[in-house]
């Protein structure tokens, strides 16, 4: 039977269209000049279409560019790794690839010193491509020893990128810092065994926050050929390190956790105690014996690290199952008040994208967005109104599926009016399968 990843929602789109002045419901505002782009797996046919999974699937960016209250452009592009250019007919551009990895990125989109990077992780290097979604090419900062990671984060003081980078050929993960030129300004390995599998890391002003969790390397999923070869591992417990911003590998320090996985933080930061505070969508499990058909419901985590007293606190602050938490960019790794997350029982199921919370972690509330049966709605990226403006005082842009039309919005909703009508839905031409993450990347002044 084929793979309910290739149907529905999930469906990969054959054609890479370009389509100008989009129309528009609602008002753009003219203070947006730049492009939300978001990044997600989509087949090119040539996969097995009964064990094709979700994760699998070669990097397809979607980009649509605002100008002067405008929708000015869509595209949307493969990324050109080696093998997508071979498919396309295409030279590849070559470039520094690591480890023999041939990868496509499909998991996120950033700029970083003026550069538009793809992202994944396990040793995949990162793709730079062009302002209009054109591969450049395999990227390295100038020389990583390694791959890079699918979630960096950007300290909002300084405008240094931090990463956390994994590879199951090492005994140790890697802290990255890249300066706000995007030049390698440090890296620590930090030792760890199993080869644990890292998709995401947590940020505060003291710390770095590595996740090592209970799914790592299986080297007879490897040999049997799995494309994902990691499962979860029961004699691998969880822990939590903390590695001091400018502190050596001899300098984490490691807390116990609830044997766990996690995907996404939702933010970290250093609370006025001296504790460190770690907000997280946890599953109890993931990738049982490798498989990734089954997947249980999450629930949002805080947990609440006290280094003088050498302890860790878990809480659940929200049951409901809900995955890509995203805060205001400019509160990553400080104390935040908003965030946003969808909710879906089964989240990279069927049952996925109907429903957007918004937290207030002041008040301990959420406001409850609904959308219509079939949206599909995925991550939201908040945007501020202006650089100065409070932390909801901004739009939350999102992809949505458009039933009656057959086709993909780009939603802009008040992040402040979080239920009410959206600004503006841009009408895209075409549907954009269900993905991952993405960035509103405003334009340099010199582009406008
Ligand atoms: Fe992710």
């Amino acid at each position: 039977m084929a793979s309910r990843f290739l149907a529905g929602l999930f469906a990969p789109v054959t054609e890479e269209v370009t389509a100008f002045d989009l129309p528009v419901t609602g008002r753009i505002p003219p203070e947006l000049n730049g492009r939300y782009l978001r990044n997600g797996p989509n087949a090119m046919g040539l996969e097995d279409p009964d064990s094709y999974h979700w994760f699998l699937g070669k990097g397809m960016v979607h980009g649509i560019r605002l100008r002067d209250g405008r929708a000015e452009w869509y595209r949307n592009r493969w990324i050109r790794s080696e093998s997508v250019a071979n498919t396309l007919g295409e030279k590849w551009s070559g470039g520094p690839v690591f480890a023999d990895m041939d990868w496509a990125p499909n998991n996120n989109v950033i700029e970083h010193a003026g550069r538009t990077i793809t992202l994944a992780e396990g040793g995949a290097r990162p793709y730079e491509m062009s302002y209009d979604l054109g591969t450049l090419g395999p990227c390295d900062f100038g020389g990583l020893p390694g791959g890079y990671t699918a979630h960096p984060k950007r300290d909002p003081r300084t405008g240094e990128l931090h990463a956390v980078s994994y590879f199951h050929g090492w005994n140790h993960v890697q802290h990255i810092v890249l300066d706000r030129g995007g030049h390698i300004a440090r890296t620590v390995n930090v030792p760890v065994s199993d080869g644990p599998m890292m998709h995401d890391f947590a940020l505060t002003e003291r710390y770095v926050v590595i996740y090592d969790l209970s799914i790592t390397f299986s080297a007879d999923l490897a040999v049997n050929g799995a494309r994902l070869p990691y499962a979860w591992n029961d004699a691998h417990p969880s822990r939590i390190g903390l590695l001091p911003r400018d502190g050596g590998a001899d300098e984490v320090r490691w807390f116990d956790v609830e044997p766990c996985w996690v995907f996404h933080t939702l933010n970290a930061y250093d609370d006025a105690a001296g504790r460190v505070v770690v907000e997280v969508a946890r599953y109890p499990w993931m990738l049982d014996q490798g498989r990734l058909d089954e997947i249980p419901p999450t629930v949002l985590d805080r947990w609440t690290i006290d280094p003088a007293a050498g302890t860790l606190r878990q809480d659940v602050i929200d049951d409901r199952s809900q995955e890509y938490p995203r805060v205001d960019e400019r509160v990553v790794s400080l104390p935040h008040r908003y965030s946003y997350t969808v909710v879906g029982e089964d989240i990279f199921g069927a049952k996925v994208g109907e429903v957007m919370l918004k937290r207030d972690a002041r008040t301990e509330t959420t406001e409850t967005r609904l959308f219509p049966r079939g949206s599909g709605v995925g991550e939201a990226v908040f945007v501020p109104t202006r650089a100065d403006s409070a932390e909801d005082d901004g739009y939350l842009m999102t992809i949505v599926f458009d039933p009656e039309r057959g086709a993909a919005d780009l939603l802009l909703l008040s992040a402040r009016d979080f239920t009410g009508p959206p600004v503006a839905a841009v009408h895209l031409p075409a549907k954009v399968p269900l993905g991952f993450h993405g960035s509103w990347i405003p334009d340099p002044e010199d582009h406008r």
